[in-house]
């Protein structure tokens, strides 16, 4: 057997040209248009790119990004009065702090800082603890589990009275995207590092998300045959051939589980461009309510 591939690029350019529709139609009832602030801290070359594919891809539909690359040594303080600034302003609808941020930095503090209303990343503690809970509706959901979700329905994958496996328990993504699969009622396992047997676990997947961030390691015995199999992971591996010196590849091995999965995500082209289409979907949804139009 063969997966079905999944194709996250072409799912998230269909979700920007909803968005994009939804723009122009704000431009036209408001003179308005949604507007996403950016904060970089530090010189992350991965956070760099993030940020950058971001500001481009809210371009693209009509979004104002507005940009702010500040020094890594900045402080506590100043760091908070950024977003105090940005909180402040009414042009902006969702405040971005990209993570990580430098040790020194108390990213707790900056996160809760952060106006719910503006919370498009979904990582304020109030947002979280609302996703946590039954019946209570966070104002924004994080970006790449609200991705995972939207990529499984749009490829046709019940998630109902199914088994859900999550590899991992991040913050960004392994505990919120457990959190959304058990509202939509999956029985769910969650594995990490110290789980004794986790192929023993994930064998009885329907839908396995892999959110480990260890290359490959998701072998395709380790899948239950007809699986839906999401691969959140981007690694980094050597590879003289490539242009760069290095390729990117999932938790999954892509070429084993190919062929005793039934749909699959590939690295890259899968989950990634989602996680920028959702992040376009909450700045949209955050200026709608701002203007009354939700
Ligand atoms: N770092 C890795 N993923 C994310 C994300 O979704 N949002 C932010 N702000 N930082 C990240």
């Amino acid at each position: 057997m063969t997966a079905q591939i999944i194709d996250g690029k072409a799912i998230a350019a269909t979700i920007r040209g909803e968005i994009k529709a939804e723009v122009d139609d704000m431009r036209a009832k408001t003179g308005k248009v949604p507007g996403l602030a950016a904060v970089l801290v530090g010189d992350r070359k991965d956070s760099q790119t993030y940020v950058r594919m971001k500001k481009r891809a809210c371009e693209e539909v009509g979004i104002t990004s507005f940009g702010y690359d500040l020094p890594g040594d900045i402080s506590q303080e100043e760091l908070l009065k950024v977003v105090q600034e940005l909180n402040d302003n009414p042009d902006v609808h969702g405040i971005l702090v990209q993570l990580p941020l430098p040790k020194h930095i108390n990213e707790e503090e900056v996160l809760a800082a952060i106006s719910i209303e503006k919370d498009v990343d979904g990582f304020h503690p109030l947002n979280i603890g609302r996703l946590s809970m039954k019946g209570r509706d966070p104002l924004f959901v994080p970006c790449t589990p609200k991705g995972v979700i939207e990529l499984l329905d749009r490829s046709g994958v019940t998630i109902e009275g199914k088994n859900a496996v999550v590899l991992g328990r991040s913050n960004i993504v392994g505990l919120p995207v457990a959190m959304l699969l058990l509202h939509r009622n999956a029985t769910l396992t969650i594995c990490h590092s110290r789980t004794p047997d986790i192929p023993a676990v994930t064998r009885n997947a329907d839908i396995l998300i892999a959110a480990v961030g260890r290359a490959e390691m998701v072998k395709g015995d380790w899948i239950k045959p007809g699986a839906a199999v999401i691969d959140v992971g981007v690694n980094a591996v050597d590879d003289p051939t490539a242009k760069k010196g290095y390729r990117l590849v999932g938790d999954v091995d892509f070429d084993s589980a190919k062929e005793v999965a039934g749909k699959l995500t590939p690295v890259p082209g899968g989950v990634g461009p989602m996680t920028i289409a959702m992040l376009l979907r909450n700045t949209m949804d955050g200026a709608k309510r701002a203007y009354g139009l939700s």
